[in-house]
C-alpha cells in the first residue's frame, strides 16, 4: 500500500455512518474463474437463487428535528440470475436506498435483502462478496492514482496480488492511460469510469450502477455500456439505476419502477414498454375545424381546438404515413404538425394514477 494510504475509510452515507477498517472488514479470498463463481462457495451461487431477493423491504430514515421519511415502503423484488435489469424511479424514489441496503452502507429498517442468497446483515461478508456497487456519489480518494485505488480495493476483498485484475479492468473503462494519475487529476467521467473498475476488482456476480451516467459523455457512456454488456454476457448481473428509459430500454431485460419507494411496476422491458408506447401527432389544420372529420373515426382523434388535432396510436404498430394518408384523405390540409411521445414521465403518471388509493 503507498505510504500515504490511510487504514481506514470513514464512509458517511445517509444518516448512517461507519468506520471501515480494512483489517477487520476484510473479506475472505476470492476466486476469479468466472462471475458466478465470485465470492465464497456455497450453495446458493445455483442460478436457481435470485441475484437479488428483497421481501418486505423497509427504510425509515430520522430527520433532524424527529421527522421521518419512509423512502422504502416494503419493497418486494426480485432480481433474476443474469438479467440486466433496470431500476428507475423519478428523484427520491428510494433507488439509492434500495442499492445502499444491498452494498451494506444503510441499514433496513425491516424486512429482508439477499444477494444470491446470502442476507445482507446476517451472512454480511457473502453478501458483500457477492455485489459490487458504483454508488451515485463520487467517492474516490483524490490522494490515489487511478491503479493504486484498485489495488487498494483488492486489497480491501482480500484478492491476491497475482489475481487482480487492475490492468485489463482499467482498459475496459478506458483509464489505461491514466493508471498513474491521482483520482483529483481526473475529469468527472473518468473519475466515474475510475468508480466503476473499483466495483469490479472482486469479480462480482451481481454489479450495480447508481445513475452512471450522470456527467459521463456519450461516446464514453458506450464505451461504459459495452463493457457492461460485456460483463452481463459473460453472466455476471447487472442492475442499472437510471432517469433515462432509453438508456434501460436499450440496456434491460427487466425494469421495475419505484415511486416514493413503492414498486409500482416490474416486467420484462417490451411488456413494459408497451405500456408506454402512445404517441401524439398534433396537427394544426389550415382550416378550423368544429368537429374530427368523419374519415377519422377510426383513429384516437381528439379535436382539442378548432386548430388542434391530436392523434394517438401506438408507435410500434402505426406508421406516422398511415396517419397523415388518412389525414389527407379526410380532406384536412395540414398547417404544422408536431409530434409527442409518452417518456418515462407519462409512464410514472400513468403508473401511479393507476394505483390503488393514488393521490
Ligand atoms: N440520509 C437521509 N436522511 C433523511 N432522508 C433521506 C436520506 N437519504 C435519503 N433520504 C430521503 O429518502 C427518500 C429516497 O431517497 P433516495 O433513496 O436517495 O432516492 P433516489 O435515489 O431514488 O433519488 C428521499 O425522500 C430522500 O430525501
Ligand atoms: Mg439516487
Amino acid at each position: 500500500m503507498p505510504a500515504h494510504s490511510c487504514a481506514f475509510a470513514l464512509v458517511i452515507l445517509n444518516d448512517e455512518p461507519c468506520i471501515q477498517t480494512m483489517t477487520d472488514t476484510r473479506l475472505p479470498r476470492v476466486t476469479l474463474d468466472g462471475p458466478d463463481r465470485a465470492g465464497p462457495s456455497t450453495d446458493s451461487a445455483s442460478s436457481s437463487v435470485p441475484a437479488v431477493r428483497t421481501q418486505a423491504l423497509r427504510k425509515v430514515y430520522k430527520g433532524t428535528g424527529g421527522k421521518t421519511v419512509e423512502a422504502l415502503k416494503g419493497l418486494d423484488l426480485e432480481i433474476p440470475r443474469g438479467s440486466f435489469f433496470g431500476l428507475l424511479g423519478p428523484n427520491g424514489a428510494g433507488k439509492s436506498t434500495f442499492i445502499n441496503i444491498l452494498a451494506g452502507l444503510v441499514n433496513r429498517t425491516s424486512g429482508s435483502a439477499e444477494i444470491c442468497g446470502h442476507d445482507t446483515l446476517q451472512e454480511m461478508r457473502q453478501a458483500r462478496l457477492s455485489i459490487g456497487v458504483v454508488p451515485q456519489e463520487l467517492v474516490l480518494d483524490p490522494f490515489f492514482t487511478a491503479r493504486e485505488a484498485l489495488d487498494v480495493q483488492a486489497g480491501y476483498y482480500g484478492v491476491p496480488v497475482r489475481e487482480r485484475r487492475t490492468k485489463e479492468i482499467l482498459e475496459a473503462v478506458g483509464l489505461a492511460d491514466q493508471a498513474d494519475a491521482y483520482a483529483r487529476t481526473l475529469s468527472g467521467g473518468m473519475r466515474r469510469r475510475l468508480m466503476v473498475a473499483k466495483s469490479l476488482v472482486h469479480n462480482p456476480p451481481v454489479v450495480v450502477l447508481d445513475e452512471p451516467t450522470a456527467g459521463v459523455d456519450v461516446e464514453l457512456r458506450q464505451q461504459l455500456w459495452a463493457y457492461v454488456r460485456k460483463l452481463n454476457a459473460a453472466g455476471t448481473t447487472v442492475v442499472l439505476t437510471t432517469h433515462y428509459l432509453e438508456e434501460a430500454e436499450e440496456l434491460c431485460d427487466r425494469i421495475a419502477i419505484i415511486h416514493k419507494g413503492d414498486l409500482v411496476a416490474c416486467d420484462d422491458t417490451p411488456v413494459l414498454l408497451s405500456r408506454l408506447d402512445s404517441k401524439e401527432l398534433v396537427i394544426v389544420p389550415e382550416v378550423a375545424l368544429d368537429a374530427v372529420p368523419a374519415g377519422l373515426q377510426g383513429w384516437d382523434c381528439e379535436l382539442q381546438g378548432p386548430r388542434r388535432l391530436i392523434v394517438r396510436y401506438r408507435r410500434r404498430q402505426t406508421e406516422i404515413s398511415d396517419i397523415l394518408d388518412a389525414v389527407r384523405a379526410a380532406g384536412i390540409s395540414i398547417l404544422d404538425i408536431t409530434t409527442h411521445q409518452s417518456d418515462l414521465e407519462d409512464l410514472f403518471l400513468h403508473l401511479i394514477r393507476s394505483q390503488p388509493g393514488a393521490s
